[in-house]
């Protein structure tokens, strides 16, 4: 049922001393909940990609200090905020290119000095608000985005899209995926063209999973026939979430995206990024500021693989993510409106409160 993919609990608080996710690495073929109690259980999570998606990770690192706050003691703020910024700093490390988990974390550093005239109590109760005001905002912003983003499409469009940037990746619909939710709730029909996504399947094992459960049409294909179903003229527009967006509109999303836009912009395909403002950088001047995550490469070699596909001292390069160049995007999709080039213009229209007067 549609409601039971874009209203996933993917990521809530449990006894009050822990944080319970969707094991998405266990997904499609097992539905598992991790309840989580120490900061390195939630560092893996995090490192391991059981919680994953930009948006997703911030929230959880904002629940997991949350539930982190609670069990430190210390006499005074001083000595309780520099202990929460140590966990803080930790799970931040976890993963570097996803501008979300640093700005989620920041926002939860703040939150803490913002009540620190308050009760050591007082001020873990604004903590835990704070993070259910970062998911309830995340809500909100994928909601407007899963609209705008639906504007630029019509009855009967072929989508294809990269990874996955749906409900379990943010909170509810998601940004890259959300129009398509949107478009099943509004009686639309679109058909999805779903990139497995290697090397860790994300469009196989999570997107093509939400979509056939919220029954929308969808057709998963490898990465390497993007070009082929381009060229049959079966996709009509791109869509994909992003990771981290720099001023001048480029954008860091999964490895492979920006092979996507570049095979959309050969058939005159419009390919559109779509994310809320947390995931742009005001700070990152051009796509090359942007750290890009390397992996293990045993995820290359054997991982989702019955037996090892490659000699286990064969050189391996594996890189999380890669920036699509601002030349290639028809426009940002953001929780205010489509962004389009020039996109530091454009940025500054739709958010001036990040640009200094
Ligand atoms: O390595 P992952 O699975 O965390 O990568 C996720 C993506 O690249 C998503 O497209 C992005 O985070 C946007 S999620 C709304």
């Amino acid at each position: 049922m549609l409601q039971d993919v874009t209203h996933v609990e993917n990521i809530r608080f449990g006894d009050g001393n822990s944080v319970v996710i969707i094991d998405q690495t266990k997904l499609p073929n097992e539905t598992v909940y991790l309840t989580l109690t120490t900061p390195k259980e939630m560092y893996d999570a995090i490192y391991l990609l059981q919680v994953r998606g930009a948006p997703a990770i911030g929230i959880f690192a904002a629940y997991s200090l949350s539930v982190l706050a609670n069990g430190i003691d210390a006499p005074d703020f001083d000595a309780f905020f520099a202990k929460f910024r140590e966990l803080g700093d930790y799970l931040d490390s976890s993963r570097p290119t996803a501008v979300n988990l640093h700005r989620m974390v920041t926002r939860m550093y703040d939150a803490a000095l913002a009540h620190r005239a308050e009760s050591l109590d007082g001020v873990r109760k604004a903590l835990r608000d704070e993070a259910v005001a970062i998911r309830d905002e995340d809500i909100d912003m994928c909601r407007r985005i899963s609209e705008y983003g639906l504007s630029q499409l019509q009855d009967g469009d072929g989508v294809l899209t990269h990874c996955n940037a749906g409900p379990l990746a943010t909170s509810r619909y998601g940004t890259g995926q959300g129009p398509f939710y949107l478009a099943k709730e509004k009686g639309m029909n679109l058909h999805v063209y779903c990139d497995e996504t290697r090397p860790l399947l994300q469009g196989a094992r999570l997107t093509s999973y939400e979509l056939q459960k919220a029954g929308v049409p969808c057709t998963l294909i490898c990465d390497n026939m993007a070009s082929l179903v381009m060229k049959q003229g079966k996709v009509q527009a791109c869509m994909v979430g992003c990771d981290r967006v720099a001023l001048n509109g480029d954008a860091a999303n999964k490895i492979g995206t920006s092979g996507v836009a570049i095979l959309a912009k050969y058939y005159g395909i419009p390919f559109y990024v779509l994310g809320p403002s947390t995931t742009i950088d005001f700070a990152c001047e051009t796509g090359d500021d942007i750290e890009i995550e390397e992996r293990k490469p045993s995820e290359i070699r054997e991982m989702f693989y019955e037996k090892p596909m490659a000699l286990p001292e064969v050189e391996c390069f594996n890189p999380a993510f890669d920036v699509t160049d601002h030349e290639l995007i028809a426009g940002i999709v953001t929780e205010r409106g489509i962004c389009r080039a020039p996109y530091r213009e454009s940025f500054e229209a739709m958010f001036p409160e990040h640009f200094a007067k």
